[in-house]
């Protein structure tokens, strides 16, 4: 006889199981320090001595390659393939992976394969894209770990315009994938997906401004409404949206012509049938829907009855060719705005001839209308697209070549620069937007070098800022910036005011010189001289240290820089060197959050840091604020062990300024800003504070921080592996 199974639940009710009000739920002003350890080696099943970029090498590129053409073209019942090809679907697939990147933060992208997880998968604009993965996943089962996901869905619509007659570009695998959802990008504040213009959290001001770094017009899309704005077709509007969020792409307005058009020139939008019957996206699909999402019980729901996006047709006569026909569609025919079957908004041909329009994706003896989406009909209504689209309708040699240079540049923008790109099909050719450095001499005398930076009188805090300054700027999400290069000699970093041209300029002036004089590189000596600073103060403070030094670093020039997409790095703030270019909406703390992420620091990195550096004197402008001890220039843990000294309060003098008196002659002591006062408020902040001001961690605070220090220096190494 069972007594067990009376129902009761075996775990404890208020068990962690399932998602309940989490810590930022109760605290929500709480900074979300999470980001800066997701991706954590437990989530990922391969192990810390598994090496993707490594084990890349003995992928067959080339039956890869043969296997993936084949499948183009292998129908599978469960989703057959229109017209007998999945190209489209695969190019769209890609498409939407590598069009979340946006410059302002380089996060998004399909770098990671993302597209895996939530909520991308779930996102209403990525519909169907789950059957793609799905029938990708044959290939991935058979290369294993050879493969990323990330790899294997960024070649996936390479793979498919090659199998249509494009010539493509060429390209890179090396993304390594994530195995949990990515927490550290912010996708907008809505409450709703597709919530327009307007709504709570809308992503809109003024005369449209798109909040940043945003890059979607609408919470669940990749880029534009089809329809038009807030699905009200108008297509001069629409292309004013185009514009905005391509640009946020890295795209310009040849490039978006060309992305758009060739997109557009294979596969078909779907919405033949009743949009209320589809069931829900994947995370919200019922256990027996095994991951798939968008289950259509409409008729079959699958090929000619399927619907994604709601909107019903193809644009061009042969949809499963790379040719010129989407201008000739676009521009020879007039078009007239009519519902498709689904409900949606879609511009049809006015006039057009039985043998222009594509056929049936079942049935090759039917024809059916084509159509236009509101940014299609852009490519026409705008002057300056229109303009682009006609020359590329007379050229269609032209039109293949911007168009496969932008796909590539759409597709590896996020992995950074030719380092770390690996593979057969890798271009030659040096792209302005890879933020080319040439190879550095790595045959000098290191040791002579650092004895002419130590006597050359600059300070420890001219020192350590400069290298600082050339460091900081690199970010871990699409891995532009860093010190590697010596950008910051030339413009437009050199004005930029974070990085105080005064004496930065005094600074490298010096630093050339050895480097002209040694045949190292200034980008390594810059380095050097933050080394050599840290050494000096740390055996000030007791402790003889080397800092680890990989020379090889490489100068670039102006002619290697594109200037304007360097805008996006500039810093506006830095709470290493405890500096607000400017009020900002968002906390101090929060803006040293969001870049200790994406220079892929943790928080007790984090928190080292910050705790030496203002020991060394590197505030900006020399203020003194954070500087809790009396032997400035010392790699001392004062700045810990009085920030925990219950001798002291704190009080606010003004929004971002704090004093800190002493408890009984309440003398002021210090001053302070919030990302100071962070580390002794937030818990997990003080906890790691604690650390480096116990008395027996004074030498763990000098090698944390030395550890870290050179981590930043190296994080865009990829040369060295
Ligand atoms: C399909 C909109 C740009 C490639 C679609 C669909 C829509 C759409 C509504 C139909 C989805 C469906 O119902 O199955 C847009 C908009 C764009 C844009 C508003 C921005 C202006 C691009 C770009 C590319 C691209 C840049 C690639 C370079 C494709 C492809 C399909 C497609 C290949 C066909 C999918 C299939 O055959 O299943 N697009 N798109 N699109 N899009 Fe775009």
């Amino acid at each position: 006889k069972t007594t067990t199974t009376t129902g009761k639940c075996p775990v404890m009710h208020g068990g962690a199981t399932k998602s309940s009000m989490s810590n930022m739920g109760w605290w929500p002003k709480a900074l979300n320090l999470d980001i800066l350890h997701q991706h954590d080696s437990k989530t990922n099943p391969m192990g810390a001595n598994f090496n993707y970029r490594e084990t890349l090498k003995d992928l067959d590129m080339a039956a890869l390659k043969t296997d993936m053409h084949a499948l183009m073209t292998d129908s599978q019942d469960w989703w057959p393939a229109d017209w007998g090809h999945y190209g489209g679907l695969m190019i769209r697939m890609t498409w939407h992976a590598a069009g979340t990147y946006r410059i302002a933060d380089g996060r998004g992208g399909a770098a990671t394969g993302n597209q895996r997880f939530t909520p991308i998968n779930s996102w209403p604009d990525n519909a169907n894209l789950d059957k793609a993965r799905r029938l990708l996943w044959p290939i991935k089962k058979k290369y294993g770990n050879k493969l990323s996901w990330a790899d294997l869905i960024a070649y996936a619509g390479t793979v498919a315009y090659q199998s249509m007659g494009l010539k493509t570009f060429g390209f890179a695998f090396g993304r390594e994938d994530i195995w949990q959802p990515e927490i550290d990008t912010y996708w907008g504040a809505e409450k709703e997906w597709l919530a327009p213009s307007g709504s709570e959290g809308s992503r809109y001001s003024g005369e449209r401004d798109l909040e940043n770094p945003l890059a979607a017009v609408m919470m669940g899309l990749i880029y534009v409404n089809p329809e038009g704005v807030d699905g009200k077709p108008d297509p001069l509007k629409t292309a004013h949206d185009i514009r905005v969020t391509f640009e946020r792409m890295a795209m310009n307005d040849e490039e978006t012509v060309a992305l758009t058009a060739g997109g557009h020139t294979v596969g078909k939008c779907h919405g033949n049938g009743d949009a209320s019957q589809i069931g829900p996206e994947p995370e919200a699909g019922d256990i027996t829907e095994q991951g798939l999402g968008w289950n259509n019980k409409t008729k079959r729901g699958i090929g000619r009855d399927t619907i994604t996006s709601g909107i019903e047709g193809a644009w061009t006569t042969h949809p499963t060719q790379w040719d010129n026909g989407y201008f000739s569609m676009l521009l020879n025919h007039e078009w007239e705005l009519k519902k498709s079957p689904a409900g949606a908004w879609q511009w049809q041909p006015i006039n057009i001839k039985e043998e222009h329009k594509p056929v049936d994706v079942e049935d090759a003896t039917k024809r059916q209308t084509p159509i236009m989406t509101d940014a299609d009909m852009a490519m026409k209504m705008d002057p300056a697209y229109r303009e682009i689209s006609e020359r590329f309708s007379n050229d269609p040699e032209y039109f293949s070549d911007v168009f496969a240079r932008a796909w590539f540049k759409l597709t590896h923008r996020d992995m950074g620069p030719k380092a770390r790109y690996i593979g057969k099909e890798v271009p030659q050719e040096d792209l302005i937007w890879q933020d080319p450095v040439p190879a550095g001499n790595t045959g000098y005398d290191i040791d002579s070098v650092k004895k002419k930076i130590a006597a050359s009188g600059l300070s420890v805090s001219e020192m350590v800022a400069t290298a600082w300054d050339s460091a900081r700027t690199y970010r871990n999400s699409d891995k532009r910036g860093g010190a590697n290069g010596a950008r910051i000699r030339l413009a437009p970093q050199k004005d930029w005011q974070g990085n105080e041209p005064a004496r930065l300029t005094k600074v490298l002036s010096v630093l050339e010189s050895i480097a002209t004089s040694s045949g190292a590189s200034i980008a390594d000596v810059i380095v050097l001289a933050g080394n050599v600073g840290i050494e000096q103060s740390a055996k000030a403070a007791g402790f003889e240290v080397t800092v680890s030094f990989s020379p090889g670093r490489g100068d670039a020039t102006d002619e290697m820089t594109d200037v304007d997409s360097f805008e996006v790095l500039e810093p506006t703030h830095d709470a290493y060197r405890n500096w607000l270019k400017a009020d900002y909406v968002v906390s101090a703390e929060e803006l040293m959050l969001d870049r200790s992420q994406l220079m892929g620091l943790t928080a007790h990195q984090m928190t080292v840091l910050i705790g030496g550096m203002r020991m060394l004197g590197t505030n900006y402008d020399g203020t003194k604020h954070g500087v809790f001890t009396e032997r400035e220039g010392v790699l001392s843990n004062d700045y810990f062990v009085n920030l925990t000294d219950m001798n002291y309060t704190w009080e606010p003098v003004s929004d971002n300024l704090y004093e800190m008196r002493h408890r009984q002659s309440n003398e002021v002591k210090w001053t302070a800003t919030r990302v100071d006062l962070i580390f002794g408020s937030n818990s997990i902040l003080r906890s790691y504070a604690e650390v480096y001001a116990q008395d027996d961690n004074q030498e763990k605070f000098v090698a944390d921080f030395v550890t870290a220090w050179a981590s930043v220096m190296n994080a865009d190494r990829f040369d060295l592996v």
